[in-house]
């Protein structure tokens, strides 16, 4: 049976490899040998998929300018689900990325029926703050709600012009029943994507989606959107009779004059190379002498002074979620099955000694067969979050394995390393109070109102 994803149902995917066949996803594995210091969720194939993100690579090996951008959803705790994306976003913020973190309180008020005043609180105090904490740096960030930030709200609608129902029914299964506020928070999320290349930010520099399976929907919707917005399609073809391969540049509602311009720019700026053109009403056949760098640098400029957007395809990663501590999945309808950034140490400590383990029967049983860590929601948590040292991770696994370690132990050991790293998180996310005005954000907790 066909997978299905669904952004709003935290649908459990069964089989991660089939979304590379089903929809064009590619194998995160190609990239991380192009990236000099992996971070330890492309080393350890957790983040296991892509769109695009050869560019990103491309910046971060060569120093060049580019996006981290991502949205998160007001409502609930944030939880360890949540930290495995901010953890990507300080990681690309040391890779020289500028950090753009949305708020999605639209999409928080339409499908989930918070409060504008919810989503501020839950905003700040439970995702900002943590987000802060684990080490973003005001420097080369912005953070914004998407209920304050007009230019997100006008290219959204702007971005309407571009779906209709049937396409937005298709993607998410939207029926007659659905209503309008969730499908414009679905345009307002695009409009997250992709706004961060408008001339008033950050200008049209790549920008990596870093997200959990579930999101691809919004990702192919934008980066199918921003392909219709955008003037010109850059292709590479071949003449049938000769077999010579060509540019193919073809405007698409664009002005004469860009299309005359961009003949002009290629013909005078690499003439020298050999460069030959045919320009007719609406396309340019471009024959030898000219990099695709530098022909989409000439269309991008073009496009950009007759009022056009030049968007660069979004790229994005994915990463598999973890499962709930329970076994099963994570869900916040279960309280047991996961653990909140802001949740208090020994709580979570608690949860950790109760959880699922891949233990035997018996303490003899695992002594001789070892334990079944690929079935253990502890090695789990060490895997995703609690060692961050390659080599403590595979002693924990062999530990496991060999016998010569039992849950009990193994999972007191987790609960302590969960212990320390939650007090510390604590302490650095009643900090990140104080250091909210940096990140240009105007915020009183409830208990401080004057
Ligand atoms: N829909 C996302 C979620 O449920 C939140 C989100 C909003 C987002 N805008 C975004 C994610 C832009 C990535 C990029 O978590
Ligand atoms: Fe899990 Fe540790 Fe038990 Fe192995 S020993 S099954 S990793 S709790």
């Amino acid at each position: 049976m066909a997978q299905k994803l669904d952004p709003w149902k935290s649908s459990e995917i069964s089989d991660y490899s089939k979304l590379f066949e089903e929809f064009g996803i590619s194998p995160f594995s190609e990239m991380s040998e192009e990236i000099p210091d992996p971070h330890k969720y492309m080393r350890r194939g957790i983040i296991f998929g892509h769109r695009g993100y050869e560019m990103i690579a491309d910046a971060i090996k060569n120093r060049k300018p580019f996006v981290v951008l991502d949205g998160f959803m007001p409502t609930g705790k944030a939880h360890f689900g949540h930290k495995m994306v901010m953890d990507q976003i300080v990681w690309y913020q040391k890779q020289g990325a500028i950090a753009v973190i949305g708020m999605a309180d639209r999409e928080a008020h339409a499908v989930r029926g918070l409060t504008w005043e919810e989503c501020q609180r839950t905003g700040v105090e439970e995702y900002i703050t943590s987000l802060i904490a684990l080490g973003l740096q005001p420097e080369n960030a912005r953070i914004y709600f998407q209920s304050e930030c007009q230019p997100v709200k006008d290219l959204a609608f702007e971005l309407g012009t571009k779906v209709n129902f049937s396409e937005m029914a298709a993607i998410y299964g939207f029926s007659g029943e659905t209503h309008l506020a969730h499908m414009v928070s679905v345009l307002t999320q695009a409009s997250d994507i992709l706004h961060s290349q408008l001339p008033i930010y950050e200008g049209p520099v790549p920008v990596v989606v870093p997200v959990g399976a579930d999101q691809d929907p919004h990702i192919r919707l934008t980066r199918d959107i921003a392909s219709k917005m955008n003037m010109f399609l850059i292709e590479r073809r071949e003449d049938q009779t000769s077999g010579l391969s060509y540019w193919s540049v073809r405007g698409k509602n664009a002005p004469e004059e860009a299309l005359k311009e961009i003949d002009k720019k290629v013909r005078g700026g690499f003439g020298g190379a050999g460069v030959q053109t045919k320009l007719s009403k609406e396309h340019i056949d471009i024959f030898g002498g000219i990099s695709q760098n530098e022909l989409t640098e000439i269309v991008k400029n073009a496009e950009l002074a007759h009022g056009g957007y030049a968007f660069i395809m979004p790229a994005s990663t994915y990463h598999r979620f973890m499962s709930g501590l329970t076994g099963g999945k994570m869900s916040s309808s279960i309280p047991d099955s996961n653990i909140a950034l802001s949740e208090d140490p020994k709580s979570a400590s608690k949860k950790i000694m109760k959880a699922k383990t891949g233990g035997r029967e018996s303490a003899e049983e695992q002594r001789e067969l070892g334990g079944e860590f690929d079935k253990c929601s502890v090695y789990e948590l060490y895997f995703f979050h609690l060692a961050d040292d390659d080599n403590e991770l595979l002693q924990i696994r062999a530990d496991c394995s060999g016998g010569n370690i039992l849950c009990g132990e193994c999972k007191k050991k987790a609960a302590g390393k969960m212990e320390v790293f939650l007090t510390d998180l604590q302490k650095k996310r009643e900090e990140a109070y104080n250091k909210l005005p940096l990140f240009g954000i105007d915020y009183r907790r409830k208990s401080e109102k004057i």
